[in-house]
């Protein structure tokens, strides 16, 4: 449990510290996993007993207490499962893919946790099956370091390539006004010159940009920008649509209904939402599932990585759940 630091001389001390950081990265795999997996998955990992498990859609999880079953994953399998993008899981497409784990209901959290996190995560759930992590997080941490090194010489190499072009373009402008009368100087134009140095600086650019983000993110969480207050107006017939697209992808894509309930079906996890059409704000509703985080920083809900789109079609199909108030299931009048 504890990690007790004391001096020590010699091979020895190198073990016991080696062995003190992997407690360390154990300890904090088991919080994470306590708070955004245990209430569908058990503390233990067994089946049953997590407080979701009963409401829970099937399929169900398999249990990650049993070697048996989970030493059939890899340790890359079990991160992409966590940290994989949400995709539609009635498109056949996603489903026949074999390298994709098409479950909706088991939520993604790329767009929540550092990939250092759920890698901690990864290392804590080989635990609860009596195994531990192989795979090489050090050295992943160094490809990304390295990737980012040469992405940003390259970029400058661009750069001064860039201004090198530009000030040779300019020198030369201004060698041909210089030849020109005051006459011709009046009644010219000077044009546009390309410089195909700017392409290739601007792409090197994105290049720096992305692997950047890749190495802090890496032991960063990953952070959107505040989300811009939406345009939600829309066509009647318009809106019909968006309230099919959004009831599906809320099922099909997104897995909602694995945390939250309508009409007393679904997960525990989250309020009901049945009547989130009179309760909540559709801006606001959009906002939060968008990036939850930003609202309440340490809620159980994860960062889906919703596209705008999917955002607005969600949004509108929320507002269309405005069920009575009553807990009593509806009755027909027949
Ligand atoms: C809303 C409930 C829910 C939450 C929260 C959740 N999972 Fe899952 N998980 C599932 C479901 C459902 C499956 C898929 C079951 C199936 O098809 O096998 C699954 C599958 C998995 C699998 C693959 C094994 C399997 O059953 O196929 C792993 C590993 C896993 N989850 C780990 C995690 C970890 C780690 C977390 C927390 C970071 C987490 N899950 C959070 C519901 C959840
Ligand atoms: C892993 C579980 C989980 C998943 C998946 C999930 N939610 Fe949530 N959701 C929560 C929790 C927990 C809360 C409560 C927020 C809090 O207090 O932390 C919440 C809150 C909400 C609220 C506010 C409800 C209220 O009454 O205040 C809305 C709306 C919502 N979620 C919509 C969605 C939608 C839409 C999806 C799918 C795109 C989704 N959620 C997926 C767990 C989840």
């Amino acid at each position: 449990m504890f990690c007790v630091k004391v001096v020590l001389v010699g091979a020895l001390a190198s073990v016991l510290i080696a062995g003190c950081a992997g407690d360390e990265k154990t300890a904090k795999g088991k919080h994470l996993y306590n708070h955004y997996c245990s209430h569908c998955h058990g503390e233990s990992g067994a089946q049953g007993e997590g407080f979701n498990w009963e409401r829970m859609p099937d399929p169900r999880p398999k249990n990650l207490a049993s070697q048996a079953e989970m030493s059939t994953f890899s340790d890359e399998e079990i991160f992409h499962t966590i940290s994989r993008e949400m995709r539609d899981t009635s498109d056949p497409a996603v489903q026949n893919d074999d390298n994709y784990f098409a479950v909706s209901t088991m939520p993604t959290f790329k767009y929540t946790l550092s990939e250092e996190e759920i890698w901690s995560i990864v290392g804590y759930v080989r635990t609860l099956h009596g195994m531990s992590l192989t795979y090489d997080l050090g050295s992943r941490k160094q490809e990304l370091e390295q990737l980012f090194q040469s992405a940003q010489q390259e970029m400058e190499q661009a750069k001064s390539a860039f201004e090198a072009a530009e000030q040779k373009v300019a020198a030369a402008q201004a060698a041909k006004e210089a030849a020109m009368t005051d006459e011709e100087l009046e009644n010219y134009e000077p044009e546009e010159v390309e410089i195909p140095e700017e392409e290739a600086f601007t792409q090197a650019s994105v290049k720096f940009e992305s692997a950047k983000s890749d190495f802090e993110g890496f032991s960063k969480r990953p952070r959107k920008a505040q989300i811009p207050r939406p345009d939600l107006t829309i066509s009647e017939e318009a809106l019909a649509q968006q309230v099919e697209l959004g009831k599906k992808l809320y099922s099909e894509k997104y897995g909602c209904h694995g945390c939250h309930s309508l009409n007393e079906e679904g997960g525990l996890v989250g309020p009901a939402l049945d009547r989130a059409g009179f309760r909540l704000n559709p801006t606001w509703i959009y906002r939060w599932i968008l990036y939850p985080q930003s609202m309440k920083k340490h809620t159980r809900m994860p960062n889906l990585g919703i596209t705008n789109d999917d955002a607005k079609a969600l949004t509108y199909y929320l507002g269309t759940l405005r069920a009575p108030k009553s807990e009593a299931p509806v009755t027909s009048m027949e």
